[in-house]
């Protein structure tokens, strides 16, 4: 299948599809500064926690080319203190950390003196985790498409499909590998406010590709759930921590104890690099608050009244207990998650 080109090196800089467009617009920007990529990644023109993770490690790449450091000590020391810049620009999903922290062990194992030389070394590597994200998806699909039932109605939240990874995506790749090989399903899309991930670009992608898609409502999907009406639940993940406890979507906490309650499996699907061994459990996960006015309306059209008082956490914790497993490029890890992550993760 072919799946949209979310990020990209080029001469003149990150080359992205701006997703705040998205679905009226099918447009693409370069960012040719580091501020400009920083802008792209907290105005969430490129979001997921995969794409993420490229697009920092393209923007470390870009930021070292434009401040040309003397030597390589100073090319080391700008590379530390940039990483921990761009990190911080969305602290929940820990594919961006884990991109930066890969590229500056490329840079600091090399032993090339050479500025230019260290810089095709960075520019490799970030272009390694690009290419590696499209097999993790790919192995994430082969992994989960068996789960996938035939005439079956399975239920996501927000979008972790092929927009949000450099390839078919986490919870989306089983569903694109069934649909190809002759599964026929629905899909409903939960709307995912505040930013309406489901709505822009879920329903966007799936009906790109053919797959049927239900648009609900989030308060809906509860409902949906405890009347029947699905058979299966697939979310991604932002961060995984060492006991399965994970970060996704703000809204995803209340679909994964809805599909407990009423008998639903409930799957994550997410690539190693989205597993937080340092992190014992969600409580260690740090959770990314954003602007009141991503609720107090929607792109130019305000819906509350002035000057009340917001609460806008960008993701919420769901507990392990309420995983049916997780879906990953390794297979699918079942409880208990303590040890099956440590068996299929803990290796390094
Ligand atoms: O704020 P966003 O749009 O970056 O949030 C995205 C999600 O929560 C996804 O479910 C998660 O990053 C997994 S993407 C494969």
């Amino acid at each position: 299948m072919r799946t949209p080109e979310t990020v990209a090196w080029t001469a003149e800089g990150i080359r992205i599809l701006d997703q705040t467009l998205l679905p009226e617009r099918v447009e693409y920007r370069v960012c040719r500064t580091l501020e400009e990529a920083e802008e792209a990644i907290l105005s969430l023109r490129v979001r997921g926690a995969p794409a993420i993770g490229v697009m920092g490690a393209y923007a470390l790449a870009l930021a070292l080319r434009r401040e040309a450091p003397p030597d390589r000590v100073a090319f080391l020391e700008a590379a530390a203190n940039l990483r921990g810049r761009i990190a911080r620009v969305r602290p929940t999903a820990v594919n961006l950390d884990w991109a930066l922290h890969r590229c500056g062990e490329a840079v600091s194992r090399s032993p090339e003196t050479d500025i230019e030389k260290l810089h095709a070394v960075l520019l490799r590597e970030a272009q390694a985790i690009e290419n590696e994200d499209k097999e993790l998806c790919r192995g994430i699909g082969e992994a989960g498409e068996p789960l996938v039932p035939e005439g079956g109605r399975i239920l996501t939240h927000c979008n972790a499909g092929a927009l949000a990874t450099a390839g078919i995506g986490t919870a989306l790749a089983p569903l694109y590998l069934a649909w190809e090989r002759g599964k026929r399903f629905r899909v409903f899309a939960d709307e995912t406010r505040p930013l309406l991930q489901g709505a822009r670009l879920t329903a966007w992608e799936l009906r790109e590709s053919g797959i049927p898609v239900t648009l609900l409502c989030d308060g809906a999907a509860p409902f949906l759930i405890a009347t029947g009406g699905v058979d299966l639940v697939i979310t991604g993940a932002d961060r995984i921590a060492r006991n399965g406890d994970f970060a996704n979507k703000i809204g995803t906490y209340g679909v994964a104890a809805a599909a407990e309650r009423h008998g639903v499996p409930f799957y994550v699907a997410a690539p190693s690099s989205t597993f937080d061994l340092a992190a014992p459990d969600g409580d260690s996960i740090p959770i990314e608050e954003r602007p009141g006015e991503e609720v107090t309306g929607f792109r130019t059209v305000r819906t509350a009244p002035e000057g009340v008082e917001v609460w806008n956490p960008a993701f919420d914790r769901t507990p392990a207990d309420l995983v049916s497993g997780f879906i990953t490029e390794k297979g699918i890890l079942l409880p208990p998650y303590g040890r099956s992550i440590e068996e299929a993760l803990g290796g390094g």
